[in-house]
Formats: C-alpha cells, structure tokens, sequence
C-alpha cells in the first residue's frame, strides 16, 4: 500500500512538542510518513493550545489556510489535536467544517482507527481523558530538532487547579510515567548524540511513582538521569513554588550536569492575588524559596511567569509584582495579559474586571523592568567564562555559533573547530539584553 504523507503543525508549551513525536511515532507505524511541506500531506494536524485567548484565535486563522487547501485537493484530511479539541470537543466539528478529527491529548492511540472512519468519510472524535496514559512505551518521533537538545515528558496532566487555568481541564489528572522508561529514552538521546534533556510536567515537583517495592521521587529521578553521563546536560520544567524542597535544590547542587537554572513560575508578587488565584503560597513563602536557590545553588538563574490584570487586581497588587521582580532580580521571565478561560474558576466565580487598557500598561511596566534585570543579568556575565553546549549555526553569520550555558543564557561566539553538540569554554566579552556574545 503506497504510504500517506502527514504534516504536523505545534502550537502551544514543550509537552505540545512532545505530544506531536508521539503522535508522529503512532503514526509512523501505521503507513504514514512525515513530510515538511504541508501541500504534499493527506493528513495536516494540527496541535493546539488553549491556555490564552489569542492561541485558539490563531489556530482558527490557520485553519481558514487549510480550509483552501482542502477545496483544491479533497483528498486532505485536517484534524485538530491537543487542547483546543479537548476543551471544545464536537462544538469544533460544527463550528470548523473543515475539519474531520477531532483528538483531545489522551486519545492519540486511537488515531489509526479514527482515521479509518475519517477515510470512509465519516467524522472521527475521541476526547476522552484518562488516569493512566502516560504514552510511556513510546519512543517519540523527533521532528526537526538540532540533534543536541530534547525534551523528554515524566508526566502529564495538573492537579493544582490554579483559579486562571485550562490545563486540568483540557489535560486531566496528574500521573507519573514509568521511570524505566523515561531513563531508555534518555539513554538512547544520548547514545544518539544529544547532550541536553529537559524532563517536562506541569508540575515535576510531585512526580511520584510506585511500583510494588520501587518508590522513585523526583529527586530520585533526576539523580538517576544525571547519572547517565556527566556530558549530558538536565534542566528539567516546571516546577511550583508550593513545593520545591531543599531536598530537591540540594540534589541539583551535587551534580554539576544538572543545570544552574530553575524556572519557578510566581504568577503575581501580591499575596492576596496569589491567594485569589488558588496558588497555595505567599509572596513571603515564595521569597523564602528564591534565598533557598541562591543559597543551594549559587550563580543560578532564575526565570519566572507573569500574569498582568488577574481580576480584582489594583494598582497596589501590581506595584508588589514590580518590586518582587527587582528583588529576585529575574534573569528571564515569560510575561502574559490575564486572558478569561471559560469553565475555570475565575471565570465561574470572579469578575474580570480590570480594563483591557490597564492590563495592557501594567504588561508594558513589568516587560520594560524585564529588559532592565535581563540587561543586568547578562552584564553580570561580562568578563567571565562558562561551559557553553554548542546547538548550532547562529542565525545572524555563518562563521558564528550558538549555544546556551547552564544558565540557559544565549551566547554567540565564532565557529573556530567546534560542532554542534560540543562543549565550549566561552569567554564573555558584550552582551544585548537578550544574547551574550564571547571568544572560545
Ligand atoms: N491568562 C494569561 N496567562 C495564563 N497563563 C496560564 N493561564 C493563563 C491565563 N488564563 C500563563 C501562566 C502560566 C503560563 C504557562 O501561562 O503564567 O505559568
Ligand atoms: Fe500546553 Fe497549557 Fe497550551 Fe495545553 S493549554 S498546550 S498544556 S500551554
């Protein structure tokens, strides 16, 4: 039987990515190939967030492109996967006539026999969530990744039930994989010549499993994977503030592959926001973990998430985030609008009522403080030397590499002999607010 081509298109955080490889995977062993070009597919999916407004507004104009892509060739079939077709389900079948499959993130072991149906020209939909799949015995299809980093999923789904969010509800319950599994599939990237893992969760802090006599915790887990090689480089993402132990900091103190970067999403600096937004911790709690970083791991980055305009929010609540952030003094942070999520607990039961003018000056205060902290991060780093995981060709100039140090900071440096998946020892002579720039 001649082979399909399928074209894959992510949206959304790193689990999408993954998400995608193993759909890929499932796939692949159902006489489908990958192609890049996504006028050559039979089957365009298409891997969808939910977590913003806008996200699910930018794959409804994607689709009107496939849309046309269909009139001229009605062989196509478009589906849509991940968290958008969990959270609207059939509504997207009736609203997006374009699309035959609807897959929410649980269900892809169902998609070859969803695809027969789509084939016989009927509509295919699976959007069920389960307390078990973790996808743990497949070994992800990776797409184009430079050969030197990778993600690798330890669990899926959130319990937090943070007021704003749609993750548990377009994702479900939390469960940990397998650990024999997640070690193969390191061991294998690694043997395959990548040099860097990030282990991904909503929340890796409470990664758990349990198997007769066998308990392994998340620090458990990360020795064991740091212990693989010392070559191999391991970040790991996200963790929450409400439960990050110095059990954990000391782990990664100990092993210098794992890296001196912890991402630690605060939301908002305001005690009371944090208390409306169900975030289970205090400003003070969360200032209390950041002095435990600085004191287990010293010369680490921290990196955070933002929340401009949550409901109720005042002038007062907003300033405590500018000032939390001086006083971390963050090295990068990812920073939204808050953007009302139906079915979620702030949509339920608060009011949305700060002004679309105010978020939008509030957003505009924390990015310019941003740029200034991540300015003096990197002019903190001017005059020294660090172990730089080469990734690849810098964008900008072909005699000139790129990669990232432990700190998951940028450095551009020139070619000299190295290769991507090299170490480099980079010394940092300037830096932007964005990239630091260094002789090998
Ligand atoms: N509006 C804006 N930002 C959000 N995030 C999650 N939900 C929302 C929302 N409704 C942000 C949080 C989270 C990151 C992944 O996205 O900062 O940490
Ligand atoms: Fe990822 Fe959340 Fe977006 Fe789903 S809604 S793709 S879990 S960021």
């Amino acid at each position: 039987m001649e082979s399909r081509k399928l074209y894959i298109e992510t949206y959304g955080c790193q689990m999408n990515v993954v998400d995608s490889e193993v759909v890929a995977a499932i796939l692949l062993q159902h006489n489908y190939q990958l192609t890049e070009e996504v006028n050559e597919a039979d089957l365009v999916l298409i891997n969808t967030c939910s977590i913003r407004e806008n996200a699910e507004q930018r794959v409804r104009t994607r689709l009107r492109d496939f849309g046309k892509i269909k009139q001229q060739n009605s062989r196509v079939s478009v589906g849509i996967i991940g968290c958008m077709a969990e959270r609207l389900k059939e509504q997207l079948l009736e609203e997006e006539t374009m699309v035959d499959l609807v897959v929410g993130p649980d269900a892809y072991r169902d998609l070859p026999a969803l695809l027969q149906e789509v084939e016989s020209g009927q509509k295919g939909i699976n959007t069920i969530l389960s307390l078990e799949e973790t996808y743990g015995d497949i070994r992800p299809v990776r797409m184009d990744r430079n050969n030197v980093t990778s993600f690798v999923a330890i669990m899926r789904g959130c319990d937090n039930h943070c007021a704003y969010c749609v993750v548990p509800g377009t994702r479900g319950r939390e469960r940990s994989r397998d650990p024999e599994t997640i070690l193969r599939e390191t061991r294998d990237l690694f043997d395959n010549g990548y040099r860097e893992v990030t282990l991904l969760g909503q929340n890796v802090n409470s990664y758990q499993w349990e198997n007769g006599k066998q308990n392994m915790t998340f620090e458990k887990l990360l020795e064991e994977v740091a212990g693989i090689d010392p070559r191999l480089r391991v970040r790991f993402a996200t963790s929450h503030p409400k439960d990050l132990p110095d059990s954990l900091l000391e782990v990664v103190s100990r092993f210098p592959n794992l890296c001196r970067a912890i991402h630690l999403p605060v939301q908002s600096g305001s005690t009371s926001v944090l208390e409306r937004m169900k975030r289970r911790y205090t400003r003070e709690h969360y200032m209390e973990r950041i002095s435990a970083i600085k004191k287990y791991i010293p010369g680490a980055s921290i990196s955070t998430d933002l929340i401009a305009g949550f409901c109720g929010e005042t002038e007062e609540e907003h300033q405590q985030t500018l000032s939390l952030m001086e006083w971390v003094g963050y090295d990068f942070a990812y920073m939204f609008k808050y953007s009302q999520r139906p079915d979620t607990f702030a949509a339920l039961r608060y009011s949305d009522d700060v002004p679309e003018r105010v978020k939008g000056e509030r957003l505009t205060e924390i990015i310019e403080l941003q740029m200034k902290l991540s300015l003096e991060s990197k002019q903190r780093d001017v005059g020294q030397t660090f172990e730089v995981l080469v990734e690849g060709t810098s964008k900008k100039s072909e005699n000139q590499l790129f990669g990232r140090t432990s700190q998951n900071k940028v450095v551009v440096f020139p070619k000299g002999s190295f290769s991507p998946g090299d170490y480099a020892h980079v010394r940092i002579t300037g830096c932007t607010s964005a990239t630091l720039i260094g002789i090998a």
